[in-house]
């Protein structure tokens, strides 16, 4: 680095009198100097590194087959039928961000590793402003809204609070997390679609580095509406990205349709009995032509944002092997977690939402006694919370800071709570009282602290 005087002393100048220095000294003074990268207002390579402790929720383990009792029987609890040696799945409900870090800091990174790391992760992150939490959902025939709760409220001014800056910093840190989790031959499929992908792209070569890139994997389906005034929206993008240049890769195959026969013999056809059209068998293209979950999709949950197995199986069939461990941080629905356990892949899936949850741990079971009925064997399940010591640290400050700090942290959590309580209600803030800190409709408005419960579930 080689600075003149003149730029010393404008450094100095800028640096006493409080001010940020000009746009220039970003690339005079960094060794680590990119041509092209993205910046957002907020940009740090910080990542969480708290470790919150995980409590098993339930542990679900049922059907299992009588076959495999007799074959395992030294897997199993012989009084319970309880799981007791190896690998339990995970559906842990949280703030994915504090499970991440949790994961990569604390105990279950050992487990993590004991199984060969995570060989695959898929992600398919709300990328569509105001569709994350607030959803209507078909429960017992009827379609209820679904309003967000608390944490959900706080996850969602996280992600879009602040437009495209708030959602690249939310993906960044999950992502760098994700990165530090993973096998050295894992890989990692982001799920996104013309809203954030120029975003998404980015954010990726910067933590996984450019030349990780393996594939734009451009998803098509036909579902939804079409606009008159321009080209019809009809496809997703999925990045794929390697921790180092070994990844996994099972290559996979597909029809293709022949229009002519210039070239082949005939024995690399074969004969559509449906159509009687004439295709061979070719390794898939990155463009997919996959149906997406309609309504009248067998495989449908109910859950607004849910993605078609048949787009999960052909990834964790390509990049993953029986037994590998498969996650999904935003697991939404489950779709990722259904599909891994049909193809004998171990799973960790997460998600916020209680609803997504609930959803999930429906399915699953769902597919624990399909498979029985298949006579194929199955892993049991366990349902973890961060929940309780989550809600502490939304109000909780790092002990290590200094005193100021801690102070200044403390008081803006709390103005920020409950400016997120308040405008949930759509009350007005009122500064006069002490015990009151609202007003709504003529009448005084108490809020309580952040760990008491203050929404029902729907
Ligand atoms: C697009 S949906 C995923 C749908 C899923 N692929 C499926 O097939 O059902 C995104 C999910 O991310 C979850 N989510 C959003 N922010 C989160 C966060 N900070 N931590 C954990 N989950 C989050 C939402 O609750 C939602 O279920």
């Amino acid at each position: 680095m080689k600075l003149t005087d003149n730029e010393i002393r404008d450094i100095r100048k800028h640096l006493e009198a409080g001010k940020p220095l000009p746009e220039k000294y970003r690339f005079l003074l960094f060794d680590d100097k990119r041509e092209v990268e993205l910046v957002w207002n907020g940009k740090t390579n910080e990542v969480c590194n708290i470790v919150l402790p995980f409590q098993v929720i339930e542990q679900v383990d049922e059907p299992r087959s009588e076959k495999e009792q007799k074959l395992n029987l030294e897997l199993f609890d012989q009084h319970t039928g309880r799981q007791i040696k190896g690998w339990t799945n995970k559906l842990i409900w949280g703030d994915n961000k504090l499970i991440l870090s949790s994961l990569k800091n604390g105990p279950l990174r050992q487990e993590i590793e004991a199984q060969g790391g995570l060989k695959l992760i898929y992600i398919d992150p709300p990328f569509d402003v105001g569709a994350d939490f607030s959803m209507d959902v078909e429960i017992g025939g009827e379609t209820l809204t679904k309003r967000a709760g608390i944490l959900e409220e706080l996850a969602y001014r996280d992600t879009w609070g602040k437009g495209a800056d708030s959602f690249i910093s939310m993906i960044y840190e999950r992502l760098a997390l994700m990165r530090d989790l993973m096998a050295d031959n894992g890989s990692i499929y982001v799920h996104c679609d013309w809203r954030v992908d120029g975003y998404v792209r980015m954010v990726l070569d910067e933590v996984f580095g450019r030349e990780r890139h393996i594939n734009e994997v451009i998803w098509l389906y036909k579902t939804g509406g079409a606009s008159k005034d321009r080209w019809a929206r009809k496809h997703d993008m999925l990045f794929l990205y390697g921790k180092s240049d070994a990844w996994i890769f099972n290559p996979q195959k597909e029809r293709s349709y022949m229009m002519h026969k210039y070239g082949f013999k005939k024995s690399d056809f074969q004969i559509d009995p449906e159509t009687g059209l004439q295709y061979s068998m070719v390794y898939s293209r990155d463009v997919w032509d996959l149906p997406s979950v309609g309504s009248e999709t067998f495989e449908r949950v109910g859950y607004p944002t849910q993605k078609p197995e048949a787009l999960l199986e052909r990834i964790i069939k390509a990049s993953s092997n029986e037994g590998d461990l498969v996650a999904d941080f935003f697991c939404g629905s489950g779709t990722a977690m259904a599909v891994a356990e049909k193809l004998n892949r171990k799973w960790i899936g997460a998600d916020l939402g209680k609803f997504a949850i609930h959803t999930t741990r429906k399915r699953m079971i769902n597919v624990q006694r399909q498979l029985k009925q298949e006579g194929k064997s199955w892993r049991a399940f366990e349902i973890l919370n961060l929940g309780k010591y989550e809600r502490q640290h939304y109000i909780g400050i790092n002990p290590d800071l200094r005193e100021e700090e801690r102070r200044r942290q403390l008081d803006k959590k709390e103005r920020d709570f409950l400016d997120l309580i308040l405008s949930a209600y759509h009350a007005e803030p009122v500064a006069q009282f002490k015990a009151f800190q609202g007003k709504k409709a003529g009448r005084l408005v108490a809020i309580g602290p952040v760990n008491l419960p203050v929404t029902a579930f729907l």
